[in-house]
């Protein structure tokens, strides 16, 4: 599962986030990593406890929770950060696994990883978001204020930045439905029950809505 939702953040959002971050306080993004990610993570994120965070965390998590494309795909219980990080040139996130458990203290498994792009594309270069797939790596940079959404499962890394900075929001979601494969039908039935409405008969559309709902209540952990 791998998901790209364009304009999370409207255009005035990701101007609003990136004027409260660009002098935020910033410390070394080590101190959320875990033992073996912290030998290879090398970036700045800003303190949570800071004014520019405080403020725009709870703004973005609103947006988020709104957002129905987000929901059907990751189908949030709970939702650890958002983390604002920052590379600036040299800086670079190595091949990593996220933990498995987060907060303090630990009480949010990550199933779903997210990360929503906050600078312009073309200010940067590098600072690609890498996933190792099966079939390969898939290389992600996306326009301003738009996120994918990926199984926590998947090894990844972030390019060195080579000109400019990147500023993103990163995000671990405890889903409702705890296996992968699961969300993955859950996505793909209610796609297909969104595509046929109005092309199906009102019986038909109760019988596929019926198979998503009682699905999701065999499935969903809340
Ligand atoms: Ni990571």
């Amino acid at each position: 599962m791998l998901l790209i939702i364009p304009n999370v953040l409207s255009k005035e959002q990701v101007e609003l986030v990136l004027r409260e971050i660009g002098d935020g306080a910033y410390e070394d993004g080590r101190v959320s990593a875990g033992d073996l990610a912290r030998d290879v993570k090398k970036n700045l994120q800003v303190k949570r406890d800071a004014a520019a965070a405080q403020k725009c965390a709870p703004m973005i998590l609103d947006v988020l929770r709104r957002n129905s494309v987000f929901f059907s795909i990751a189908f949030p219980h709970k939702i650890n950060g958002p983390i604002f990080n920052r590379y600036d040139v040299g800086m670079t996130y190595g091949l990593h696994v996220d933990n498995a458990l987060m907060g303090e203290p630990a009480s949010i498994r990550s199933d779903v990883s997210a990360t929503l792009f906050l600078s312009a594309p073309e200010t940067y270069d590098g600072g690609e978001l890498i996933l190792s797939e099966h079939q390969g790596e898939r290389r992600i940079k996306l326009p301003q204020g738009s996120m994918v959404v990926y199984a926590s499962t998947n090894a990844h890394r972030v390019e060195p930045v080579t000109r400019g900075t990147r500023l993103a929001a990163i995000f671990w979601i405890q889903s409702m439905i705890r296996e992968e494969a699961k969300r993955d039908v859950l996505f793909d039935l209610n796609h297909v029950i969104t595509a046929l409405h109005g092309k199906i008969g009102h019986a038909e559309n109760m019988a596929l809505s019926s198979v998503y709902h009682n699905l999701l209540r065999m499935w969903a952990e809340t």
